[in-house]
């Protein structure tokens, strides 16, 4: 699959890596493709030339971008990896009052929207996919049955299992302040744990 990524930081970045070695064509988005110190494109080229799009920014950084992101074609699957944190007593929470998939879906309601990876973290992300494949999970979430498809064949590229939590409606589970994140599962006790299935 033809797969771009925006966003060159650790989970762009990791998550490209995983992606390749499983026979992906992986093309890595910037805002200044001519510095990074491996190849990358423009945000636009990514979104114009990839089948299916991870956006791998930071959440302050979707809205500036949202004219960009608008013009991905109509039905484009768009994996939303991007988490907005903010602690409350102490505790990591979702600064928003909807799951993020949701908000992501409501902006641009030409695209397909599926939520995953956003409980691993980025530290994690390479080193449990390559020492111990095919055993962690990875919760996904959609609405469309194709996009929730796809979320999971690039999960299991990635190396891990994907578990279904269901609609983006649902997905609150996998953000900040959900009881998945930011902790790693081994299928079987994430399934107890909500109820997710095989995806
Ligand atoms: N870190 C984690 O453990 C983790 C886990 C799950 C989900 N997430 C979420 O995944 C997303 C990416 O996390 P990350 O840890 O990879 O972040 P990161 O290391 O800070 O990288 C984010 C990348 O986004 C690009 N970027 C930053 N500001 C931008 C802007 N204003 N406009 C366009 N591009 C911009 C930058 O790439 P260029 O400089 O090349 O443009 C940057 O390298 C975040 O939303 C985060 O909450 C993170």
């Amino acid at each position: 699959m033809k797969v771009g990524i925006l966003g060159t930081g650790r989970m762009g970045q990791g998550l490209g890596d995983l992606l390749r070695r499983s026979g992906h064509e992986v093309m890595l988005g910037s805002r200044t493709p001519g510095d990074t110190p491996f190849p990358a494109l423009s945000l636009g080229e990514v979104i114009a030339r990839s089948e299916v799009v991870l956006v791998a920014l930071p959440h302050i950084a979707i809205e500036p971008n949202i004219a960009l992101l608008r013009t991905l074609a109509p039905g484009t699957v768009v994996i939303d990896l991007a988490n907005e944190v903010r602690v409350e007593d102490g505790r990591l929470r979702s600064a928003l009052d909807e799951p993020h998939g949701r908000w992501l879906a409501s902006l641009l309601p030409q695209v397909r929207v599926a939520r995953a990876f956003t409980h691993v973290q980025a530290e994690l992300l390479v080193s449990r996919a390559t020492r111990q494949p095919d055993t962690w999970a990875v919760a996904v979430a959609a609405d469309d049955a194709d996009a929730l498809a796809i979320a999971g064949e690039l999960v299991r590229s990635a190396r891990y299992v994907p578990v279904s939590v269901g609609g983006l409606d649902q997905s609150s589970v996998l953000d900040p302040g959900g009881p998945l994140f930011p902790n790693m599962y081994l299928p079987g006790d994430m399934q107890d744990l909500i109820g997710g299935k095989d995806a």
